[in-house]
């Protein structure tokens, strides 16, 4: 029992949130001793004979009533009457202590739950599912017509190929990802504020030549995850035949980090020995491990924040939020590694060409209207806590949307002459849709066909599609058990071959 509780507030969510993660420690670290108390809780109640909840949702009614409402909620209704949304991942479950939680938004209110008993409730309208852990072999089936599906997905598109497909991402009604275009964007999660753009330089040009001279080479690598789907290893050995490289990490190593680094080399936090080290090259190689629009992590912004220019390669359109068009080198810019090498040793060479790079330190110099707007808009903070973390605020997003569905249903019923039925709305592909891995460098057609990365990623995006279909065949036919998925998705296949002959 004590195992399970703390095991159901795993860390892994929490490494997804990057800058938040030493808080998020904490916080498991908490929620797990809390989870130790409520056990002894209910022990108590069994060995008393006392009280037994009749099934989840009384026992939900009596769940605490928060204090906090905001501004314009005047949702009057008790908590018996409130709309529920499950959260099916309930390691991400953002509230603390218990399972169950009234959350009081901007215009109404709902239950929140964890506890997945109320999954085939009339009255739970909505399911919250973590893309990371989104398995279709385990997703809540039947599913009920009167129920939207809600995606939190800021992690790696490498983490679930299932949503890049229209199949797997027009299951959800709802999604809160890195891409612009979905409904809760988490686009600028990884940058904590505009001041943190604005940081001084940490290291001097006039230091870094003088490394330079030293034998530093011009350009950082530090990579520890070496097969990913963007196949940057690939890549980055290539532009090693042509410019110094210092590879620190497990991937393509060249140099050992100093020792008292070692432990520090693959987090995510800003310990400042680390930022310290990094910060005298004047460039660092940053590339995504998955590419996909719109998904930028630390390795763009902490090159930023520390003044040494990133050499990116991740979203294909990072140049919409770059403070202005010359703070970023696109490695797919360049025809070939060797063109990219000529131009990092003509900025190398060239004081004057390297710190227009840098003239975005200026607050005059950020020029870029989206991005400011982006980060004065957001209504979650990154590191703040004076504003909502974005688990919250989806969840409240997607309560306000239930509310005003249930609403306009009940609009419709009442005069239907008058009112307009509710549209249906759905996810497209537009809010996740990465493209097919490719190789980190050349053509697919002349890898070997031995090839670590060939063997791993195209083919677990086309596996992605085969669950994705198979999962939209089960809803379909309303199957209730969701381990009929490969039935299903065997199905498929075979009435494609027939189609073809
Ligand atoms: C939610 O999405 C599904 C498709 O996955 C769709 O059939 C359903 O109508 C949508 N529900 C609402 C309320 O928009
Ligand atoms: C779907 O399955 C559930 C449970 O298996 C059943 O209660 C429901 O009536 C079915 N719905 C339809 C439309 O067949």
């Amino acid at each position: 029992m004590i195992s399970f509780m703390s095991g159901r507030r795993r860390l892994l969510p929490c490494v997804g949130l990057g800058l938040l993660a030493v808080l998020c420690w904490v916080w498991v670290s908490f929620a797990s001793l809390s989870g130790e108390q409520l056990h002894l809780e209910v022990l108590d109640v069994a060995d008393r004979g006392a009280f037994q909840p009749q099934s989840a949702l009384s026992d939900m009614e009596f769940g605490s009533v928060a204090s906090y409402r905001g501004p314009g909620n005047s949702d009057r209704r008790s908590n018996k009457e409130l709309p529920i949304i499950l959260w099916w991942s309930g390691g991400l479950f953002p509230h603390f202590p218990g399972d169950t939680e009234r959350i009081d938004c901007a215009t109404s209110s709902c239950l929140v739950t964890s506890n997945r008993k109320v999954q085939l409730y009339k009255r739970t309208a909505s399911i919250i599912f973590y893309g990371t852990d989104f398995r279709a072999y385990e997703a809540p089936l039947p599913r009920l017509r009167h129920q939207t599906w809600a995606l939190f997905h800021e992690e790696s598109p490498m983490n679930n190929y299932i949503l890049s497909h229209g199949p797997g991402i027009r299951l959800f009604n709802y999604t809160a990802t890195f891409r612009r275009e979905s409904d809760y964007p988490l686009t600028l999660q990884w940058l904590p504020s505009l001041e943190y753009l604005l940081e001084p330089v940490a290291v001097s040009l006039e230091e870094k030549n003088r490394l330079r001279r030293e034998g530093l080479a011009p350009v950082l690598y530090m990579q520890s995850h070496c097969d990913v789907p963007s196949d940057r290893d690939r890549y980055v050995q290539e532009l090693m035949k042509y410019i110094q490289v210092d590879s620190y990490g497990k991937c393509l190593n060249n140099r050992p980090l100093p020792e008292h680094l070692e432990d520090t080399a693959t987090a995510t936090g800003e310990e400042p020995g680390f930022m310290n080290f990094v910060a005298r090259y004047k460039f660092h190689l940053a590339l995504e491990n998955g590419v996909c629009p719109d998904y930028m992590t630390e390795k763009l912004w902490r090159p930023l924040h520390q003044g040494c220019v990133p050499v990116y390669r991740g979203s294909p359109v990072v140049a919409d939020w770059m403070p202005n068009d010359h703070s970023v080198i696109i490695i797919d810019n360049f025809p070939s590694p060797k063109a990219l090498a000529d131009f990092l040793k003509h900025l190398d060479e060239n004081d004057d060409e390297y710190v227009k790079y840098l003239e975005f330190k200026d607050p005059r110099r950020i020029t870029n209207a989206r991005l400011l707007e982006g980060l004065e808009t957001r209504e979650w903070g990154v590191n703040d806590m004076s504003k909502p973390n974005y688990l919250n605020g989806f969840e409240c997003y997607v309560c306000e949307q239930e509310n005003a569905r249930l609403a306009a249903e009940r609009a419709y019923r009442k005069a239907q002459k008058r009112n307009q039925a509710p549209q249906p709305k759905m996810a497209s592909n537009s809010h996740m849709g990465c493209p097919l891995p490719s190789p980190g460098y050349g053509d697919v057609k002349d890898l070997p066909p031995d090839d670590g990365w060939l063997q791993i990623w195209p083919q677990d995006y086309w596996q992605s599609l085969d669950q994705a279909e198979g999962l939209e065949s089960l809803i379909r036919h309303n199957e209730s058990d969701p381990s009929l998925l490969w039935k299903h998705i065997q199905n498929i296949a075979v009435s494609r071959a027939r189609g073809k002959h």
